[in-house]
């Protein structure tokens, strides 16, 4: 009897304790930050082609491609229409020195003047922070390792290869055989962005992926829809879907005059 009642107590105050401490940390949440909530559906992987990644930049002269770098890297996993959620959750060297190797090779900073790490930094602070939200994506380790992982998963490289389209400053290709050749990894959820060089040719740049919330290929037509739109609408550095209705090219990497590989 008694123990019962000590018990119904003990839950009693427990339940207090758990509400108290969740009003708490509400009532922390959305003093320090507003844009927190995790009400975003849908999230974008871009991949940039470091070929024609400093086409892409207002100053040509300011990347460097490393030379072990020789496939698509990660630009990041953003989440849609929310970003620099939580300024306050840290992020430190250190807690990325496991997945480091793979994040140097598959996540690199194609810019002069910017670490590798200010790079995971900045987007950690962008748009992992309102990823975080989700189980698989929920610290930094987790933020990182699942892009990786993602970025793995979608193997452009061979599937790119193995379609017979290959980098080149002769060949051009059509905005079909590009499609097509991502189709059975990528279905109809990826965009292809491209920009225009000093010649006007139209050049592959990036490589847009719908990513649901729960981490599966592809969001729902309402969201993609708008993405695009939004993407037509903003010619940002990062480039134009590209047109559908011209020829494309896929420039090979040049180390040495990566700002113009095809000269
Ligand atoms: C998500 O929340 C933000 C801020 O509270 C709000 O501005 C936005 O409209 C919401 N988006 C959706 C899709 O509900
Ligand atoms: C590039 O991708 C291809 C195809 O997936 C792979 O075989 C190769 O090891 C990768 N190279 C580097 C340097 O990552
Ligand atoms: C492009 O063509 C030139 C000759 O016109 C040739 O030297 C070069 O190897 C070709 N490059 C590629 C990537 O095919
Ligand atoms: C993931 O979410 C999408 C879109 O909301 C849904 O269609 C799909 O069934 C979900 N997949 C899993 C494994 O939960
Ligand atoms: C965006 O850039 C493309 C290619 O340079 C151009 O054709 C298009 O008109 C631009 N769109 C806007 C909205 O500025
Ligand atoms: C491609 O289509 C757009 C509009 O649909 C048109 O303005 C443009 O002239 C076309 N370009 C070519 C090369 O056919």
């Amino acid at each position: 009897m008694v123990w019962c009642k000590m018990s119904i107590i003990l839950i009693c105050s427990t339940v207090l304790l758990i509400g108290w401490v969740l009003t708490l940390d509400q009532a922390l949440w959305t003093t320090s930050e507003t844009r927190h909530s995790c009400n975003w559906t849908c999230m974008i992987l871009t991949l940039q082609w470091p070929g024609s990644f400093c086409l892409s930049l207002n100053t040509k002269n300011i990347c460097k491609i490393p030379q072990n770098i020789q496939n698509w890297t990660i630009h990041g996993l953003w989440p849609l229409h929310a970003h620099s959620c939580c300024s306050c959750w840290r992020i430190y060297h250190s807690h990325l020195q496991e997945l480091e190797p793979e994040l140097s090779q598959l996540w690199p900073s194609l810019l002069k003047s910017r670490s590798a790490f200010t790079f995971w930094k900045d987007e950690w602070y962008k748009h992992g922070t309102c990823a975080a939200c989700m189980e698989n994506l929920g610290s930094p380790q987790y933020y990182f390792r699942t892009s990786l992982k993602l970025r793995m998963l979608f193997d452009i490289d061979s599937a790119l290869t193995n379609a017979d389209i290959i980098p080149s400053c002769n060949t051009s290709y059509k905005f079909e055989d590009l499609h097509s050749a991502l189709a059975p990894l990528l279905g109809d959820s990826s965009v292809l962005q491209c920009v225009k060089d000093e010649k006007e040719r139209e050049v592959w740049v990036q490589l847009k992926i719908y990513i649901s919330k729960n981490i599966t290929l592809g969001c729902h037509k309402q969201e993609k829809k708008q993405a695009l739109l939004i993407a037509k609408a903003t010619n940002t550095s990062s480039g134009h879907p590209c047109p559908p209705n011209t020829t494309i090219f896929y420039f090979p990497i040049d180390y040495v005059h990566p700002e113009q590989p095809c000269n």
